[in-house]
């Protein structure tokens, strides 16, 4: 069987760049708790007009410039977003309709922080058996226009930033390059610590203005219980991914841990032993994009050629559900 490699990746945020200062005129919150607390600077939102697929859109056609690719080329879009450009369907198939395409299939996918690395190994499976030779994976998420910018919700909006990444993803007749395997987790135990209770089949009535005064719509999560599981869960998924490939963290050369806080991915960091130059951040600049974080960091890795072919390449994330993973690739 082939291996699955990213032929091409590319990435892309919107304009508007939003600076910590710019939430204390909303809330009771300083830059120097977020910088302090979450290690974020700014991050970037997105102008009234854009929807989820318009960010995918712009990353989409960077990696297929790079790739010396058209549209028509793909055969497969797999779609990592929790925020659709509607509640049905899923964004893949607008991101399809705007990329001028009609008959391929678009798999939506709903993991949150995790979903690239989900997707990924869905894609790669693919891949490996024949079924696709050019899939298009994307992360993108726009979070800001659904955050509670008030003191209320201030643990929340803090955090989270709007952007897309994408990759470009086919089989390698190279035998020792690729993906070499990925790991996915799940504990629905812990779902309601990160969750936005509204608008699904689980509630009488559907929506309520009630509901919507209490804010029920906004996300809410229990932070420290989350930061708890996330600083273990990535650094346990990292050494399976080493494990089973006969690795160990001496061969990582880049790790990129999905971008929720400075502070959890330097415990990250710390419990695999590496040093700073194996691991990549870009929190500070964009905040957490959820699905998003890991191929726009990826794609920077790559422009900023810190990522070469041959290199070892570890991918992880965590996130709401709980769900988890990791990737090891070979580049
Ligand atoms: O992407 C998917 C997964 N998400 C994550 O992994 C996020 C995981 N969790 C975290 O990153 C951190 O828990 C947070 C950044 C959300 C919070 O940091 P923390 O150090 O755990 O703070 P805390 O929740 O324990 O709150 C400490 C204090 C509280 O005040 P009191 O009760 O001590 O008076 C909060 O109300 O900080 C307060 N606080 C804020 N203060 C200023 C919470 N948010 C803010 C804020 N500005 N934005």
């Amino acid at each position: 069987m082939p291996r699955t490699e990213f032929i091409s990746t590319g990435f892309y945020v919107p304009e508007r760049v939003v600076k910590n200062d710019e939430f204390t005129q909303w809330m009771d919150t300083s830059d120097e708790w977020i910088k302090t607390r979450t290690g974020i600077a700014e991050r970037h939102w997105v102008a009234d007009h854009q929807a989820t697929s318009d960010l995918a859109v712009e990353a989409t056609k960077l990696a297929l410039d790079r790739a010396g690719m058209q549209a028509s080329d793909l055969d497969c879009i797999v779609f990592a977003t929790l925020a659709g450009d509607y509640m049905m369907p899923g964004a893949g198939v607008f991101l399809q309709r705007k990329l001028g395409i009609t008959n391929i299939p678009c798999l939506d996918v709903r993991n949150q922080c995790s979903g690239f690395l989900y997707g990924l190994s869905v894609a790669d499976a693919w891949i490996r058996t024949g079924q696709y030779q050019r899939v298009l994976l994307v992360g993108a998420e726009i979070q800001s226009i659904g955050l509670d910018l008030t003191t209320r919700g201030r643990d929340m909006a803090v955090l989270f930033g709007d952007g897309a990444g994408v990759a470009i993803l086919g089989p390698t007749s190279d035998e020792g390059r690729g993906v070499l395997s990925t790991h996915i987790f799940a504990d629905g135990r812990y779902a309601e610590l990160l969750w936005a209770n509204l608008g699904g089949s689980a509630n009488r009535p559907r929506l309520s203005a009630q509901q919507l005064e209490q804010g029920m719509h906004f996300p809410q999560m229990q932070g420290r219980e989350v930061f708890k599981h996330a600083s273990t869960r990535m650094p346990a998924s990292v050494m399976e991914s080493l494990t089973v490939n006969g690795l160990t963290t001496n061969d990582i050369k880049v790790l990129i841990p999905h971008q929720a806080n400075m502070r959890i991915s330097e415990m990250v960091q710390k419990q695999l032993g590496l040093r700073d130059d194996q691991v990549y951040n870009n929190i500070d600049r964009y905040g957490n994009t959820t699905a998003a974080s890991i191929p726009i960091a990826l794609d920077e890795c790559v422009q900023s050629g810190k990522l070469k072919r041959g290199d070892l390449l570890v991918l992880t994330a965590f996130g709401s559900g709980f769900t988890w993973g990791s990737a090891a690739i070979r580049w």
